[in-house]
């Protein structure tokens, strides 16, 4: 099974992903999470990718195409079923290079579920989150507390607030959001792959839904 979940920051592509994941005993590819590894262990790869984390832009296409080519590369990737990507594509030719890779591979994408969520609650999500520095699972101040307040429930980590979650940041990656990655909507609606789910309700339910766009259920 090959996927990728498309929508904008804060749909749940991450929360999603790591469901289907374990659904499909797939590998979840998330490029804001490698970027982010690069950015902690302050790689070259970190350090050109750091100003554009950190004011919300999206980093080029070339460093971010070459990091995705090498993990699709690797052997967790090539011995699974398939993967979920939750982040890439994120520009049309993001998409194209990725079509690239995997017809190299004789392999093709088998659904693109968009995640559509209103802004408001997008901004909500977003400025609320908190991230387990060291495990890195995702909680909210209101919709999804852990027991200690800034302890991970999972692994005792503390949670951290991302750098790009202040609220300025937020309204970028919304804007670079519409400008850059909303063209995808209709390139893979075109190529036939893409099923539209509703991420505005509780997650169990968005991953039910979810699982049934890629068995078919809702095919745009
Ligand atoms: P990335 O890390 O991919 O960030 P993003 O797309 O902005 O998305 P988020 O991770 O913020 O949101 P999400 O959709 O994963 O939602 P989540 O599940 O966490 O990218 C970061 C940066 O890296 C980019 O800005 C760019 O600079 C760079 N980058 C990455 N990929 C790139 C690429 N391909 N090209 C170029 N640059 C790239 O959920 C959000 C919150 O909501 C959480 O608190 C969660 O608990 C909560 N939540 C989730 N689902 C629900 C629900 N159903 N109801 C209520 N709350 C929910
Ligand atoms: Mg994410």
């Amino acid at each position: 099974m090959r996927l990728v979940l498309l929508g904008p920051p804060g749909a749940g592509k991450g929360t999603q992903a790591n469901q289907l994941s374990q659904h499909w005993q797939i590998v979840h590819i998330s490029t804001g999470d490698l970027f982010r590894y690069h950015l902690a262990h302050n790689t070259e790869l970190g350090q050109s990718a750091k100003e554009y984390m950190q004011s919300g832009r999206l980093v080029p296409d070339n460093i971010t195409e070459a990091m995705l080519k090498d993990r699709i590369a690797q052997p967790d990737v090539l011995e699974s079923q398939g993967f979920v990507l939750d982040g890439f594509p994120r520009t049309v030719p993001q998409g194209l290079a990725l079509d690239a890779l995997l017809a190299a591979r004789h392999e093709r994408l088998d659904r693109v579920v968009l995640i559509e969520v209103p802004t408001d609650a997008l901004v909500q999500r977003l400025v609320g989150r908190r991230t387990c520095s060291v495990c890195k699972a995702n909680y909210h101040v209101q919709y999804h507390p852990p027991h200690v307040e800034g302890i991970c429930d999972l692994c005792g980590g503390s949670l951290i607030q991302r750098d790009d979650d202040q609220l300025e940041t937020v309204k970028v990656r919304l804007a670079v959001y519409h400008e850059e990655t909303e063209p995808l909507v209709s390139f893979y609606r075109q190529a036939g792959l893409l099923a539209t789910v509703d991420g505005n309700q509780d997650p169990v339910s968005v991953t039910a839904a979810t699982i049934q766009a890629v068995k078919g259920g809702s095919h745009d």
